[in-house]
């Protein structure tokens, strides 16, 4: 079973949120900002975001309100983001070249250091100046360049294998975006991803109204 978290995974998957949103309004030069005003921006109620931030201590004065600027600081803290991560990608592929070529993800300090692959027409090009490396040299580029998180773009049956490799020289999180779980020790954090789930929510939507109409018709 991968690493457990100490408070609720649904809180700390809406911190990303607040965060975004909390940037975006110190971008637009707003300094204080109500309980009540952050909810109807965000869509989530003044006593959740409450409840939320009373998770790691509480901020905000009743009648005050939100400091923008000190909220957005400690939430920037409490996702870890004033600390730099190295990560690799393994698998070379369209996705994995994809997420090499965004910048943003640099910005926020998360470094890549390499990809690796398999295919022999990718191996030795570059992503903005980062190589991708054959995956044999997979377990000795990580012995010499500790690295936090991987990134794995590959195919899923080979997912487990790589995982397993990595694992035992001791990386400690998988950003796993190839559609299949994989089995890590209670230490390890493995955050999947399934753009699917975002997209299907959209085909939903799309047929909410009829869907309801037959079920009233029933
Ligand atoms: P792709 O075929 O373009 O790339 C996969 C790459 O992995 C290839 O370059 C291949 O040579 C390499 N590879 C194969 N075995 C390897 C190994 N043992 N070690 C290192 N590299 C190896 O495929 P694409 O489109 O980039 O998709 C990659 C994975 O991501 C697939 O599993 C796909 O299902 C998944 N995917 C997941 C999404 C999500 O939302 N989670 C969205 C899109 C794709």
């Amino acid at each position: 079973m991968a690493k457990e978290t100490k408070i609720s995974m649904a809180i700390i998957r809406r911190l990303p949120r607040y965060h975004r949103y909390l940037g975006e309004l110190l971008n637009s030069g707003v300094t204080r900002i109500s309980s009540q005003e952050l909810s109807k921006k965000m869509g989530v109620t003044a006593s959740q975001i409450r409840q939320d931030l009373n998770s790691f201590g509480g901020f905000g004065q009743q009648g005050y309100g939100y400091n923008v600027k000190d909220l957005y600081d400690a939430i920037t803290k409490i996702l870890g983001l004033e600390k730099t991560y190295n990560s690799i990608i393994v698998g070379a592929g369209n996705l994995g070249q994809a997420i090499a070529n965004y910048t943003g993800f640099q910005s926020w300090g998360f470094k890549l250091k390499a990809l690796f692959d398999v295919n022999p027409k990718l191996i030795g090009l570059k992503i903005r100046d980062v190589e991708i490396l054959d995956v044999d040299l997979l377990e000795d580029f990580v012995s010499k360049n500790p690295i936090d998180i991987a990134i794995l773009t590959i195919p899923k049956e080979r997912a487990q294998e790589i995982v397993d490799r990595l694992v035992a020289k001791g990386v400690k999180a998988f950003w796993n975006f190839s559609a299949v779980d994989v089995n890590v020790p209670d230490d390890v954090i493995v955050e999947s991803v399934h753009l699917s789930d975002s997209l299907f929510t959209i085909s939903y939507r799309l047929n909410e109204d009829e869907l309801f109409k037959k079920i009233k018709e029933k």
